[in-house]
């Protein structure tokens, strides 16, 4: 299955996907690497993989969200992607583009969905106090951090933990997580029973 990404930043993600796509029986391929941001250190890395890139920068669009999104969508289309990844791709999306691609775009989360959407999930987190932390991946719809869940991975929050040092305990599971959720969703697979997810707490 052709996917594509969008990421507007380092793309420690992207490059967890690049990597489980490179797999010979992984059932997907990259078909494009997408960035509203020109200078995203990510693009560099998947133009490296020898991946098809392309920059379509939201400030050149003023203030016109939707218009920025035909422009994505375009670039999507022509690259035949069938499903796409959001991988920190920080942008709001609008209506037009979650309803083209309703469940057929994916988005990971650095927090145990519904707690802590939006930003700053891993400061919210320890001031919060909970003891348990981790990421989400799910459906995009129109709500920010809302879709379906399709699957978590939990890691502890341990005592003196910084919020640097979560976010990287994390970022761990995220790389492990989204590769085996969207093998999962290509292949319909059953989500992870309880007693798997429960494994996950490392
Ligand atoms: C990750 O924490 C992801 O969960 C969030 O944005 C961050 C992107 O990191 N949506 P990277 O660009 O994949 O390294």
């Amino acid at each position: 299955t052709p996917v594509a990404i969008l990421l507007s930043g380092r793309g420690s993600n992207a490059t967890a996907l690049i990597e489980a796509c490179a797999r010979p029986d992984f059932p997907a391929r990259i078909c494009l690497v997408l960035s509203n941001k020109p200078d995203a250190p990510g693009l560099d890395m998947a133009r490296a993989a020898g991946l098809e890139t392309v920059a379509i920068d939201h400030r050149l669009y003023k203030k016109d969200r939707e218009a920025h999104e035909r422009a994505v969508d375009a670039a999507l289309q022509k690259a035949g992607a069938e499903v796409v990844c959001l991988a920190g791709y920080m942008r709001l999306l609008t209506p037009f583009l979650t309803t083209q691609w309703a469940g057929k775009m994916l988005n990971i989360h650095p927090s145990l969905l519904p707690v802590f959407p939006g930003l700053h999930t891993h400061e919210r987190a320890l001031d919060a106090g909970v003891r348990i932390h981790g990421c989400t991946v799910h459906l995009v719809t129109e709500g920010m951090d809302e879709g379906p869940i399709l699957g978590q991975a939990a890691v502890p929050v341990l005592p003196g933990d910084t919020a640097e040092g979560l976010a990287a305990r994390v970022l761990r599971q995220e790389h492990r997580l989204y590769p085996d959720v969207l093998r999962r969703y290509l292949t319909k697979s059953p989500a992870s029973t309880p007693a798997e997810a429960a494994l996950l707490v490392a």
